[in-house]
């Protein structure tokens, strides 16, 4: 009898439910989300734009200071996952700019988002990094045309047998300078090519890569801002040493380590060929290719990744150098055809 009376009490408890989950199923996405989501719809609807991808907040400073940046009247920014996307113009240019923040993860997934939210044509990522070619000097803005993803090791045993994949090894068991007395027990590290998955490759098949090239079109249209007039000082108080050049078609290499140390610079310099070390533009370059979409890095030396005597002028000289850096960047937006 309690049996029967409970069963259209239960169907009405099931029923409602049944509506709650389906409910909790629509709202997953938090309402500020679908806000911002929704802003995305109407600003890709003026598409497309040019993806701008910072790394810290000096390099997002300096390309404010250039005063190119002219924000959407209804749309001057877009907050998601905790980023801001600045919608805007650059003279005729659409673009959306970002600061990615620090290290290969943090460049990767940024980079991703922006391609998957908006209506991308293609990405410049700018910003600073350490000069490891004595032949340059801090100032200088590179353009390269390839990266190397340097920071994914085999940390092997004291004579171990590096794996076959290791294009590079570094024997720090007997790195010892100046007396080499006998080794330690940091044994060696093998360098590893990374995993490079891309929509031209076959699908879930990574290839090994140890170079990750910049859209070879946009590079040609870089070498048109060569002999571009860059400043050598900021204000009357700080300088750069020497006159500072726009140089293109190096080689720069991408790993989470921030490097101040002299014998490790020589190492990549010599092992890799490499003119710039910084922790975000392979990844950059990576995922923008992977998608498909064309990519460009401009990146200012701001220092001498530990090759100097005494400090690193980073804190020093890298707001001279990212404000040249970002003044490239500007000019090649303005360059680029529509
Ligand atoms: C590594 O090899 C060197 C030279 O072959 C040898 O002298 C040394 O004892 C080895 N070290 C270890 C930890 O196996
Ligand atoms: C990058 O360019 C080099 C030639 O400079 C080529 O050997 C390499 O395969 C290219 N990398 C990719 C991923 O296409
Ligand atoms: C020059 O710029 C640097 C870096 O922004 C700043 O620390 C310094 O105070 C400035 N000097 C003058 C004289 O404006
Ligand atoms: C270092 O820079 C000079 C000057 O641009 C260049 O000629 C040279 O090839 C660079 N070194 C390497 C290893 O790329």
């Amino acid at each position: 009898m309690v049996a029967k009376q409970a069963a259209p009490y239960m169907a009405v408890v099931v029923v409602v439910m049944v509506v709650t989950l389906v409910d909790t199923c629509v709202l997953a996405i938090p309402v500020s989300r679908q806000v911002s989501l929704r802003k995305v719809r109407e600003v890709n609807r003026e598409g497309p734009y040019i993806g701008l991808i910072t790394v810290y907040p000096p390099e997002e400073k300096a390309f404010f200071a250039t005063n190119a940046f002219q924000p959407h009247p209804s749309y001057p920014f877009i907050d998601l996952s905790g980023r801001r996307f600045r919608v805007g113009k650059i003279q005729d240019k659409s673009v959306i700019y970002m600061r990615c923040g620090v290290g290969t993860r943090n460049a990767a997934t940024a980079t991703q988002q922006m391609l998957d939210l908006f209506d991308i044509s293609g990405i410049i990522h700018f910003g600073i990094a350490g000069n490891t070619n004595n032949s340059l000097s801090i100032g200088d803005v590179t353009i390269h045309k390839q990266f190397a993803q340097t920071g994914i090791w085999d940390w092997l045993k004291p004579n171990g047998t590096l794996y076959e994949n290791d294009v590079a090894h570094l024997d720090i068991g007997n790195y010892n300078v100046p007396n080499g007395q006998g080794m330690n027990l940091l044994g060696r590290i093998g360098f590893s090519p990374e995993q490079f998955y891309s929509e031209s490759g076959q699908p879930n098949t990574p290839e090994r890569i140890i170079w990750a090239n910049v859209s070879r079109h946009w590079l040609h249209s870089a070498a048109k801002l060569e002999g571009m007039e860059l400043e050598r000082c900021l204000n009357s108080s700080l300088c750069l040493p020497s006159e500072p050049k726009l140089v293109i078609g190096l080689r720069g290499s991408t790993a989470d380590i921030f490097l101040d140390n002299a014998a490790y610079r020589e190492f990549l310099a010599k092992t890799f060929s490499v003119s710039s070390v910084d922790m975000e533009s392979a990844a950059v370059v990576m995922t923008s290719l992977s998608n498909g979409f064309p990519v460009i890095v401009i990146r200012g030396l701001s220092d001498l990744a530990g090759g100097q005597v005494g400090h690193n002028s980073i804190d020093a000289l890298g707001p001279i150098a990212a404000l040249n850096t970002a003044k490239v960047a500007v000019q090649f937006v303005k360059i680029l055809p529509n």
